[in-house]
């Protein structure tokens, strides 16, 4: 079965992503067609980028930098699930990302965004980010507004519509994520 690792993007006390990332998770594992893990940033512990070698390298000198390299080389896909933050994703979700090189390459990822206009230009910068790590990033996200998919910014309340993006989301990410691991052999 392909595994599919769900990451949350946020990591601030009182954050949204809790909500969002559980209903991605819950609505994946239902399926049943694919292994699903909430990868959530919290249980990591990384600093700001402290690695002495670059990511490509592999040449990983901390216990934080080796055991976040160990989880994500297991999957073969990824959902992420990201706020917009400035018009961007969250540093902290940036800084995961440049911990690892070669974990990520030949991979594919869907999203899953929330904010004012659903994350959209986060997504957009993240899309930018993943393929220059070789990840390939399906057409699909869900796009969560904070108006109509929150009561009050804060209680998630998904629209109807949601459910049906995210399983597109996901058809796609099993199909490149299964594609793409024959590539990696
Ligand atoms: C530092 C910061 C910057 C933000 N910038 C944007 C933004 O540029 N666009 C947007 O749609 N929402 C923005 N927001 C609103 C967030 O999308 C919204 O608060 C969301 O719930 C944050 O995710 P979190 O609760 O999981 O941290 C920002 C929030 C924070 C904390």
């Amino acid at each position: 079965m392909i595994k599919v690792g769900i990451i949350l993007g946020s990591t601030r006390p009182g954050r949204n992503g809790e909500a969002v990332a559980h209903w991605v998770r819950d609505l994946a594992v239902k399926r049943g067609d694919a292994e699903y893990e909430l990868i959530d940033l919290n249980d990591y512990g990384l600093p700001n980028l402290d690695e002495a070698s670059v990511a490509a390298m592999g040449r990983y000198e901390h216990e934080h930098t080796k055991r976040w390299s160990a989880k994500i080389d297991a999957f073969d896909a990824f959902v992420f699930v990201t706020p917009e933050y400035n018009h961007s994703v969250p540093g902290a979700l940036k800084n995961a990302l440049d911990f690892l090189y070669a974990e990520w390459n030949d991979k594919a990822a869907g999203f899953v965004g929330y904010g004012i206009d659903g994350a959209a230009r986060a997504v957009e910068h993240l899309r930018q980010i993943l393929a220059q790590v070789g990840v390939a990033t399906v057409a699909q996200q869900v796009t969560l507004s904070i108006h109509h998919d929150f009561e009050n910014f804060t209680a998630f309340k998904p629209t109807a519509a949601q459910e049906g993006r995210l399983t597109l989301v996901l058809d796609q990410v099993l199909a490149w994520g299964g594609a793409l691991r024959t590539l990696r052999g």
